[in-house]
């Protein structure tokens, strides 16, 4: 499904993304961790498009979507939804018309000046936002929502495009531990009910252990570490995070265990 082929990405002098090379053969929730300055978001960026890849491949059934332009390129962005970790709202808009600037990308430029939508997409808004959970939330403005709401109105946003992926940079870094729980469940949900690939790049191991099928490592640039949560010791993260003997996993927590009880978790679903 994803073949992504010895994709560089080249600063000045500074190399970015190292001929990074992986393949993922179902839609699975892959989770890329790895310190400050490893490539993760230089890696989503060439993903969807929103910065040129020097050389390199990224397959997607079959398509090298680093070579599309134009119409293509913008059909291929808006399969591959981008959720970023400061959620990216128009802060003092409301829920619902956040939401519908999801569909921005195949609307006229006219009916976008006029904030003009169809009756049919805001319909899918508002049953979106009821799925997430945020329904109530629909005519506040942004700006007057908790952190965790935020980054949910943006997935809403980012389902509006029904997109084949979903790239989410670093989408729980902003929160508290208990909305980081609710986001990433809300992803998790997304990824198996709909079918849809998720790939975020996560600060945190025990997330990435928590949530994916599979874990990318990544150091300087360079893919250094491929396999399931069970292969993730606390050795091969020692190496991924390049520290020393006095690496603990407690610095790349985010202790969301205080909070795991199978009630809670009902409640944030079905809420
Ligand atoms: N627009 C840019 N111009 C120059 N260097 C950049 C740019 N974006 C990222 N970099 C560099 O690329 C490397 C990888 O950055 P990044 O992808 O943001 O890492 P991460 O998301 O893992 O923290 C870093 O050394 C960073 O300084
Ligand atoms: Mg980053």
């Amino acid at each position: 499904m994803l073949v992504v082929h010895d994709v560089t990405k080249i600063f000045g002098q500074n190399i970015a993304v190292d001929h990074a090379s992986f393949v993922v053969d179902r839609p699975a929730m892959v989770g890329i961790i790895g310190r400050s300055g490893a490539g993760k978001s230089t890696f989503l960026r060439m993903m969807n498009r929103l910065t040129d890849a020097t050389s390199g491949e990224i397959r997607v059934e079959g398509r090298n979507i680093l070579a599309l332009n134009g119409t293509e390129k913008r059909a291929w962005q808006s399969q591959c939804a981008m959720i970023f970790q400061q959620f990216n709202l128009v802060p003092r808009m409301d829920v619902v018309s956040n939401v519908l600037h999801g569909t921005l990308n195949r609307r006229s430029t006219l009916a976008s000046m006029f904030n003009l939508f169809p009756q049919a997409d805001i319909h899918k808004a508002i049953d979106i936002l009821e799925r997430l959970g945020i329904a109530e939330q629909a005519p506040k403005r942004a700006e007057a929502l908790s952190g965790g709401q935020q980054q949910r109105v943006a997935i809403a946003r980012a389902l509006m495009q029904d997109p084949k992926i979903i790239l989410a940079d670093e989408p729980i870094a902003s929160l508290d531990p208990m909305n980081a729980q609710i986001v990433m469940d809300t992803l998790r949900r997304i990824h198996e009910e709909d079918g849809r690939m998720v790939i975020a790049n996560l600060h945190t191991l025990d997330t990435a252990r928590r949530y994916c099928d599979r874990v990318i490592g990544m150091r300087a640039g360079r893919i250094v570490f491929d396999g399931t949560p069970e292969q993730l010791t606390t050795g091969v993260a020692r190496d991924i995070y390049g520290a020393d003997e006095s690496f603990s996993e407690a610095s790349t927590s985010t202790s969301l265990e205080t909070l795991e009880t199978a009630a809670y978790r009902e409640a944030m679903l079905t809420t």
